[in-house]
C-alpha cells in the first residue's frame, strides 16, 4: 500500500491498519494461511505524523501451499493456490518460488484480472516437464501462460527452464521426417497491462522463450535468455500485437530471433541488448497469408550482435498489406554477422516456394545509424524490396561493415529508395527518390572503427 497522502496520528493509523489487515486479509485464510505467509515484520516508518513507508506486502510462498520443490513432484497446484489467494487480496501481494529449490510446473493458465498487484518472485528454479507427452490433450502452444493479468511484476533472479531438448528433437526443422507441429512458448503474457519482467534467466525454451501478445505497456529488463544455437524457433523475446514495450539490459543467446516483433505492434524501445548466437533482431515476419499488419515506431538504441545469422532485419512475405514504418536502428555493433543489415520482402519460411504477389506490407522510413562491425558474408547490406511496393525512405548514416574474413563487402539493392549521410561502407546502392545527388562517401579513417 502506498502513502495515501492522509495525515493522521500514527498510533491510530497503526491500530486501524492492523485491524484492516486482520479483518480483510488474514481472517478468511487463517485456516490455511499460516502467519508466516506474511513478512515477519509489519513495518511502518514515519516521521512525526507523516507516514512515509508502506506496509510490507503479504507474501505467499508456494512451499506453504504444498510445493515440494524437488523437481519431480507436480508443484502446479501449490502455485495456483498461492496465486489464487494473492490474486484475491486488495492492495498488493507477493507469490514466491523460494531460493534453492526446483519446482516442476505443468502447463498452466494463470488468469486475471486480480484485485491486487502481484509480484511473482522467482528466486529458485521453475522447470517444465521434459516429456512432450505431458501436453497430451493440452494446447501445444502454451506452458506458463498468463492471461489478462494487470500490473504484474515478475522478478527474483531465479530461472525458468523449458527443458526443450525433446521438443527440439521432434521438430521438423531438426529432422525433416518429423511432422511440423507446434511447441510451447515457455512464458506467455497475453492481454496484460503494465507488466514488468526483470532479473530472470530463461533457459532452453521448448520454442519461444517469452512472448508478449496483445499487451499494453511492458518493461523487460536484466534478462538472460540462453538456448543452444541449434535449437529450432527458440526466439528470445517475441512481441506481438503489443503497444509500448521497453526491452533493455539483457543478453539473449538462442537458436532463433533474439527479439522478434510482429502483428500491429508499436512504440517499442530496445536498448542495450546483446544477442548471439541466433538470428538477430527481427521485425517480422509480416504479411503471411495476406495478413494486414502495421508495425511502427520501433527504436533500437544500443545492441551488440555476435555470430548471428542476421543483424537487424525486416522480413515480409509476398502478399499482405499494411506498413512497417518509422523504425530506427542506432548504435549497433556487429561481429561476424552473416546479414548485418537486411530487408527481405521475399521471405518464405516454407517447405514450398512462395509465389510473388501483387501486394506486400509497405516498408518505409527505416533508419540505420551508427552501425559498425564485421560481416561474415560479402553482402553486408541487403535491401531486397518488393516490386509491388518498393521500400521508401531508407536511410543509412555512419555505417561501417567490414568483412570478418578480410576483403571487401558490398550492398545489394532491389527496389530500394532512400538517402545516406555521413560515411557509409559498403557504399550504398539506394536510389534517391527525389533525384538528389546520391552520397557515396567512403570512410575516412576513424579511430572508433580502426580497432575492429
Ligand atoms: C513526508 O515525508 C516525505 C519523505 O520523507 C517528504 O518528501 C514529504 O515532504 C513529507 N511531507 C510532509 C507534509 O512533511
Ligand atoms: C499437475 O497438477 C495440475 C494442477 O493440479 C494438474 O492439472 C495436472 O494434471 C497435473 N499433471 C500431472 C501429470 O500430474
Ligand atoms: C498497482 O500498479 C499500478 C501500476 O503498475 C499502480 O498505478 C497502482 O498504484 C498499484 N496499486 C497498488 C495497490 O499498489
Ligand atoms: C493497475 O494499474 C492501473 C493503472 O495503471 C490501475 O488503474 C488499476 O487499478 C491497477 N490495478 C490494481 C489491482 O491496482
Ligand atoms: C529422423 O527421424 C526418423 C523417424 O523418427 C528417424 O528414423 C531418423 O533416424 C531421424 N534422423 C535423424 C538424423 O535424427
Ligand atoms: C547493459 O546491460 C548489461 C547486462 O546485459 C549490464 O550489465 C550493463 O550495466 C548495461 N549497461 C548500461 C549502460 O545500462
Ligand atoms: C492489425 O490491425 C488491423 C486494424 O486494426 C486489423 O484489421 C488486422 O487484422 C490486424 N492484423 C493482425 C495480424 O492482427
Ligand atoms: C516516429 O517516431 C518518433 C520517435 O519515436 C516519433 O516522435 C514520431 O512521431 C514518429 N512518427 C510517426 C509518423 O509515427
Ligand atoms: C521517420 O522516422 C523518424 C524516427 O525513426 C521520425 O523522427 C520521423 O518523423 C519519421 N518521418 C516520417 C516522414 O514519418
Ligand atoms: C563466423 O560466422 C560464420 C558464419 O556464421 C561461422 O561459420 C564462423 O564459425 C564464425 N567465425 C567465428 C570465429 O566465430
Ligand atoms: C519474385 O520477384 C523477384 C524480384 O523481381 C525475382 O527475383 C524472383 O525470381 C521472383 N520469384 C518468383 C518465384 O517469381
Amino acid at each position: 500500500m502506498k502513502n495515501t497522502g492522509h495525515y493522521c496520528s500514527s498510533s491510530t493509523f497503526i491500530i486501524m491498519f492492523i485491524h484492516l489487515v486482520i479483518n480483510i486479509v488474514v481472517s478468511p485464510y487463517l485456516t490455511n494461511v499460516a502467519v508466516e505467509g506474511f513478512d515477519p515484520v509489519i513495518q511502518l516508518s514515519y516521521s512525526g505524523s507523516n507516514i512515509t513507508q508502506s506496509i510490507s506486502k503479504p507474501v505467499f510462498s508456494v512451499v506453504d501451499y504444498g510445493a515440494i520443490g524437488d523437481g519431480l513432484h507436480n508443484d502446479t497446484k501449490a502455485f495456483l493456490k498461492a496465486w489464487e489467494i494473492a490474486c484475491s487480496l486488495p492492495g498488493s501481494a507477493k507469490v514466491v518460488f523460494p531460493f534453492g529449490k526446483t519446482f516442476l510446473v505443468h502447463p498452466v493458465d494463470v488468469t486475471g484480472p486480480c484485485r491486487s498487484n502481484i509480484t511473482l518472485k522467482i528466486l529458485g528454479t521453475i522447470v517444465a516437464p521434459q516429456d512432450p507427452l505431458a501436453w497430451n490433450d493440452l494446447n501445444l502452444h502454451k506452458w506458463f501462460y498468463f492471461h489478462g493479468v494487470n500490473n504484474l511484476t515478475v522478478d527474483g533472479g531465479g530461472r525458468i527452464n523449458g527443458m526443450g531438448h525433446e521438443w527440439w528433437a521432434k521438430s521438423c526443422k531438426i529432422n525433416h521426417t518429423n511432422p511440423c507441429r507446434p511447441a510451447p512458448t515457455a512464458l506467455t503474457f497475453h492481454r496484460c497491462k503494465n507488466l514488468k519482467v526483470r532479473k530472470l534467466m530463461l533457459l532452453n525454451g521448448q520454442q519461444m522463450h517469452m512472448a508478449f501478445t496483445s499487451c499494453i505497456r511492458v518493461v523487460a529488463s536484466d534478462l538472460k535468455v540462453f538456448a543452444p544455437a541449434f535449437s529450432p524457433n527458440t526466439d528470445g523475446i517475441h512481441i506481438s500485437a503489443t503497444r509500448g514495450v521497453e526491452v533493455k539490459d539483457s543478453v539473449i543467446r538462442t537458436g532463433d530471433d533474439c527479439i522478434s516483433i510482429v502483428r500491429n505492434s508499436s512504440q517499442i524501445k530496445i536498448r542495450n541488448i546483446s544477442c548471439g548466437p541466433g538470428h538477430g533482431i527481427s521485425i517480422g515476419s509480416l504479411g503471411k497469408s495476406d495478413a494486414w499488419e502495421k508495425v511502427e515506431n520501433i527504436h533500437v538504441y544500443g545492441a551488440y550482435l555476435y555470430n548471428t545469422d542476421n543483424g537487424v532485419r525486416i522480413k515480409t512475405w509476398q502478399g499482405g498489406k499494411g506498413f512497417a514504418s518509422n523504425i530506427t536502428f542506432k548504435n549497433v555493433v556487429m561481429e561476424n554477422v552473416s546479414n548485418p543489415i537486411i530487408i527481405d520482402q521475399y521471405y518464405c519460411d516454407s517447405q514450398y516456394p512462395c509465389d510473388n504477389q501483387t501486394s506486400a506490407v509497405k516498408v518505409k522510413n527505416i533508419s540505420f545509424i551508427d552501425i559498425q562491425g564485421t560481416s561474415a558474408t560479402e553482402e553486408a547490406i541487403k535491401f531486397s524490396c518488393s516490386d509491388a511496393s518498393p521500400c521508401k525512405g531508407l536511410h543509412l548514416e555512419n555505417v561501417f561493415l567490414a568483412s570478418f574474413m578480410g576483403g571487401n563487402t558490398r550492398s545489394y539493392c532491389w527496389q530500394a529508395h532512400g538517402s545516406t549521410r555521413g560515411s557509409v561502407y559498403p557504399p550504398s546502392c539506394l536510389s534517391s527518390t527525389n533525384d538528389f545527388i546520391r552520397q557515396k562517401v567512403w570512410l575516412e579513417p576513424n579511430p572508433a572503427i580502426d580497432s575492429i
